[in-house]
């Protein structure tokens, strides 16, 4: 197959450390194929997929259910296994397994996984450090929530700005600091999911600063919208954590040029237009589709002047598949055949239409957005599974799990003998061996 590229770029496939494709459990919203036929069009060649499913993704046996549920993609992907108060015993088989990361929902979100302990999480860091696997973070601190919604629903404050008045941003600044804390003492790798304020950078930057093996994310959504767009969208801009103030955005934006912030990701948490318009914004399902539209909208800043299109490549690729184990880019390239390439058009510009979108999620807050620069075919591992603006359906299958940390060094442990699991053992001879 060949194709007349004269004019336009190759850059290698965007990697979206963080999607939720919905399958098992919420199929009507979303499932591996949409998702990743999504992904394709958007030029993402490789997703890591979170656990928020039903089942969750919590064991090995449910591990089993989702890898069978991918097995439809379009596009390469990573699986993540929960860590969660309840399934502490879990994470070992998790990783043996085959999972590529670990999720930990800090606060409440979709799906009402109840957040662990720091406790748990301190075990549960000690317990997946070793293995060098990165622990993504919904990095919200739960308690702090659900004090201010509770006395916000009590004030019958229904509109969308009650949204951002219940997740303040020293919810996310704790979070991200305490987090931080037990990666910087477990030695475990760690990333923040969606940074959306000003006010997390001070401790992502100072935990990087220390030599904790600290990675962050941020969303388009989080650099392109902000307070004022409440007004306009209502309930369809909902998502967890909100959208905040044009100073944030600024903020991210200068956090992301310095490297303070190292990717974009997508956080695409599609949902139904029925479930996403709703008068009463703690009705509204959080989220919406994006990773059909990062790399238009994150190209149409290329063409703004805001993001050079090589610091772009480092953002959407490079970085990702460094802190997730994917470099050496995991396509063969020297082989000529094997890689994963989005190639763009910067000249064409297109409108967003949550119509035209693949995912199942018909609702976005970039309706009719004009973006110039568009991925107008994509390759994996090779193959093209878009070409020219049109899915290639025939390549719902193509699709594999990577193996992650492949190229990743080992992880430096430490405290290892004061994990729980270490205390737990005992000194030699100690009472628990006393009386055998
Ligand atoms: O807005 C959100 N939606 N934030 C999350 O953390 C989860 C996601 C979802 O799964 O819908
Ligand atoms: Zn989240
Ligand atoms: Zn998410």
């Amino acid at each position: 197959e060949t194709v007349d590229v004269s004019g336009q770029f190759l850059l290698p496939g965007a990697i979206d450390v963080h999607v939720h494709f919905r399958e098992p459990g919420y199929t009507h919203k979303e499932d591996w194929r949409t998702g990743s036929a999504a992904a394709a069009m958007g030029g993402t060649t490789t997703v890591f997929e979170m656990p928020n499913t039903n089942p969750p993704t919590r064991s090995v046996r449910e591990l089993r259910q989702k890898q069978e549920a991918a097995a439809k993609a379009h596009v390469d992907y990573g699986i993540y296994g929960l860590l969660a108060e309840d399934n502490i015993d879990e994470l070992q088989g998790l990783i043996d397994g085959g999972v590529n990361a670990f999720k930990c929902f800090m606060g409440n979100t979709f799906g009402n996984l109840p957040s662990p302990s720091t406790g748990a999480m301190l075990e549960g860091f000690e317990i997946i450090a070793p293995s060098g696997l990165r622990i993504s973070l919904h990095a919200e601190t739960a308690s702090i929530m659900a004090w201010r919604q509770k006395r916000l629903m009590e004030a019958g404050r229904n509109d969308p700005l009650a949204h951002i008045a219940a997740r303040p941003a020293i919810v996310a600044a704790e979070a991200v600091g305490r987090a931080a804390e037990l990666a910087e003492w477990t030695g475990a790798r760690i990333h923040i999911l969606h940074i959306s304020s000003a006010a997390e950078l001070r401790p992502l930057a100072e935990a990087k600063a220390r030599g904790v093996e600290i990675t962050g994310e941020t969303c388009p959504c989080y650099l392109l919208l902000d307070s004022r767009d409440y007004a306009r969208l209502g309930s369809i801009i909902r998502v967890n954590p909100p959208v905040r103030d044009a100073s944030d955005s600024e903020a991210i934006w200068a956090a992301l040029q310095s490297g303070v912030v190292d990717m974009i990701a997508t956080d695409h948490a599609p949902h139904t237009v029925e479930e996403k318009t709703k008068d009463v914004i703690w009705q509204a399902d959080c989220g919406f589709p994006g990773v059909e539209t990062q790399m238009p909208l994150m190209l149409n800043e290329v063409s703004k002047g805001r993001i050079t299109l090589e610091h772009y490549v480092t953002v959407s690729a490079e970085k990702p598949a460094k802190a997730f184990g994917l470099w050496p880019h995991k396509g063969r390239i020297e082989a000529g055949a094997e890689a994963d390439i989005a190639v763009v058009d910067m000249h064409r510009t297109e409108t967003i239409r949550a119509e035209a979108l693949h995912s199942r999620g018909k609702i976005t807050p970039f309706e009719g957005v004009s973006v110039t620069g568009i991925p107008v075919h994509t390759l994996v591992r090779g193959r093209f599974v878009q070409r020219d603006r049109q899915l290639v359906p025939e390549t719902s299958g193509w699709g594999r799990q990577v193996t992650a940390i492949q190229a990743m060094p080992k992880p430096t442990i430490r405290n290892a003998d004061q994990t729980l699991a270490a205390c737990l053992q005992g000194p030699a001879g100690s009472a628990k061996g006393a009386g055998s």
